[in-house]
């Protein structure tokens, strides 16, 4: 392909440029946000840089969705205090947190801007004034934005696997989320402008693209020209899957409720639309989900399942599951521990139910789960999980399986490193080979995290 047609979609190294160092907690969706915001700077006259030491702004791109997620965030600020106290510099809190706090955030004393996700084409703007005047805001939610137009900046990059956005925020109000909260109504992206940013990726060599949205399933995208013209998500699927046939697509996040058996279709039909789906099912009991608004039962959920292992016998299936929620009984929590045994996830998020200000559960359920006891349940689910995981990888053995190589292994450089199509992380000697490469691995032994292969060469 033709790499002219697109602009550049690393870091500018520019020694004269101001220079902006950001930091990124939370999702997939954040790290992507974060660069689409050194794309929006870069155009602004800023250049990526490697340390705050040598910032001129600081920007921290934050998480709400847990407490403890927000806890750090408010420790890393207290480091940056300590910078300004050196020198002079701007401190931002862009994301989740920025939306959910907004002026509160300002009145420590560190922070000088303030902007929330839908407002990142502002923080130039925002920038300049905190410069010249005082502190800034901006955390005005849209109906619109999708940053269609602006192609991400790929930082700390494998130059292999890079995500894409395809919608923003989300719809679902389930009890205990703060996300519709913090990042707005869903909105899906223009397919022209997603295709566009895909061929790009593939333009600069990327061997692997993630489709990412809150709840992707609902993807959906009416021509504003034609309305009887709409794009759903086994659609668009399909469409980045046809642009090159040699780079694999992921998607994330499924929603159990609306996950069609067109999408599993479409992944049956492409090989390289990877065998691997990320199913939340956050509690196995009916009473739980009935309350945290999930809108499927456990046995809905099943049949879900069992049609996934119908369609993609080969298909991976993980999940992420809360423990402690409200009112959550004993009974309800073993509902959860046999539903993950009668699924056998290949491997879960599991979380202890952290009560967000402002959503429905904070305002009508209680916080009654002692922490012990959510710390007893959640421990159990992941020394569940741990079994399971192992048992699923054990039944890799002696396999064969294809192996997109990302990078070099972290214990030993002469160890690459990459992923089955179903996800399984793999780690095997490099027989020359480099990141980008496709190889034929054996599995030779595993772990519940990694499987250990040798290359087989044919
Ligand atoms: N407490 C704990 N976990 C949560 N999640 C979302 N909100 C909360 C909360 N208030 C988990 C869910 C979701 C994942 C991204 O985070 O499992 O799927
Ligand atoms: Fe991502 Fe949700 Fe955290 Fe925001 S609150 S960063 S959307 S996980």
């Amino acid at each position: 392909m033709n790499n002219t047609n697109f602009r550049s979609i690393k870091p500018i190294c520019d020694e004269t440029r101001p220079k902006v160092f950001i930091e990124t907690y939370g999702c997939q969706m954040n790290v992507n946000d974060s660069e689409v915001v050194l794309s929006i700077l870069q155009d602004a006259g800023y250049a990526l840089c490697d340390s705050i030491g040598k910032a001129d702004l600081i920007l921290v791109n934050t998480c709400s969705i847990r407490d403890n997620a927000e806890q750090r965030v408010l420790g890393r600020l207290d480091v940056f205090r300590l910078e300004k106290k050196k020198r002079k510099v701007l401190v931002g809190v862009i994301g989740c947190m920025a939306e959910r706090l907004k002026e509160k955030l300002l009145e420590n004393g560190v922070v000088d801007i303030v902007a929330g996700p839908d407002a990142y084409r502002d923080l130039p703007r925002l920038v300049s004034a905190a410069k010249l005047e005082s502190k800034q805001i901006n955390t005005l939610l849209s109906h619109e934005e999708t940053y269609a137009d602006i192609s991400p900046v790929r930082m700390d990059s494998n130059g292999v696997s890079a995500f894409i956005s395809i919608m923003r925020g989300c719809n679902n109000v389930c009890s205990y989320c703060i996300v519709p909260y913090v990042r707005g109504a869903e909105r899906s992206r223009d397919p022209k402008s997603i295709l566009r940013e895909a061929e790009c990726l593939i333009a600069n060599g990327y061997k692997e693209i993630n489709l990412l949205g809150q709840n992707v399933d609902s993807y959906c995208w009416v021509n504003p020209d034609k309305e009887s013209e709409h794009v759903d998500f086994a659609r668009l699927l399909e469409m980045v899957a046809l642009l090159d046939r040699s780079v694999r697509v992921r998607f994330a996040t499924s929603h159990p409720k609306d996950m069609t058996d067109a999408v599993l279709y479409t992944m049956a039909m492409y090989d390289n639309i990877c065998k691997h789906i990320h199913l939340p099912v956050q509690s196995g009991s009916n009473v739980m989900l009935e309350k945290m608004n999930r809108k499927y039962t456990r046995e809905t959920y099943l049949q879900r399942i069992a049609k996934i292992r119908e369609i993609l016998p080969d298909c991976a299936i993980t999940t992420d599951v809360i423990a402690g929620f409200s009112g959550e009984t004993e009974d309800d929590h073993r509902q959860t521990i046999s539903l993950f045994n009668e699924v056998g996830f290949d491997s879960a998020f599991m979380f202890q139910y952290s009560e967000r200000p402002g959503t429905k559960a904070s305002r009508h359920y209680p916080d009654d789960i002692p922490t012990q006891l959510k710390t007893e349940r959640l421990n159990e689910i992941i020394e569940l999980q741990n079994e399971l995981s192992l048992d699923r990888n054990k039944q890799y053995l002696g396999r064969i399986c294809e192996v997109l190589v990302e990078g070099r292994s972290k214990r030993s450089a002469d160890d690459l490193i990459g992923r089955t199509s179903s996800n399984k992380t793999c780690v095997f000697p490099a027989n020359g080979h480099k990141p980008g490469d496709y190889v034929n691995v054996k599995i030779l032994s595993c772990s519940s995290a990694t499987l250990i292969a040798e290359i087989v060469e044919d």
